[in-house]
């Protein structure tokens, strides 16, 4: 049974190996349990027979805005849902949280998580040229929750 809830403490590590199996930018291991601090309502995971399978972090930026920083699905437990649930569960929790938009970044040659994030309702709003740190390009895309 799939179950998406809160990070935990003792998740951490479990998320530091997803995101280096599968995302090409390198982090501090330190910043995970930042995010886990200073907003653990936007720091989710996906678990399944009690292994962890994928996690989504986002951050809060202002009083009614957050951004999606990562999102992961462990290889083998890609194209089931398991995104999908993350991103249903992070955006509602958005919404009780009184977050009106939610933003993030996307290498521009990522098509699948292009895909997936218009599929939930995200808008490619502008590109952000050298955005990351090897030079390649950005779309910035937005969701809005609630109209102001
Ligand atoms: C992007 C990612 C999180 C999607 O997770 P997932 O659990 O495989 O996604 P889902 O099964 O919920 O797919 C939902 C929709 O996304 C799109 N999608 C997902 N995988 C796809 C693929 N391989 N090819 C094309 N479309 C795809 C489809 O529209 C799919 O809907 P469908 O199943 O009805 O066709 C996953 O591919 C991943 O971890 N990628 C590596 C890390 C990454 O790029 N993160 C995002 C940038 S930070």
């Amino acid at each position: 049974m799939l179950t998406i809830r809160c990070v935990q403490p003792q998740d951490v590590f479990s998320v530091i190996k997803i995101a280096y199996e599968a995302l090409p930018e390198r982090y501090d291991p330190r910043i995970f349990n930042s995010f886990y601090e200073s907003f653990p309502q936007g720091f989710l995971i996906a678990e399944k027979h009690h292994k962890i399978i994928g996690f989504l972090v986002g951050i809060k930026t202002h009083d009614t805005r957050a951004k999606i920083l990562m999102l992961s699905v462990n290889n083998n437990h890609r194209k089931q849902g398991i995104g999908s649930a993350l991103i249903t569960k992070f955006l509602q929790e958005m919404v009780l949280q009184n977050i009106k938009q939610v933003d993030l970044e996307v290498r521009t040659n990522n098509k699948i998580a292009i895909t997936f994030y218009k599929k939930h309702g995200f808008d490619i709003i502008e590109t952000i040229a050298r955005f990351y740190q090897n030079g390649e390009d950005a779309y910035s895309m937005r969701r809005i929750l609630r109209p102001n």
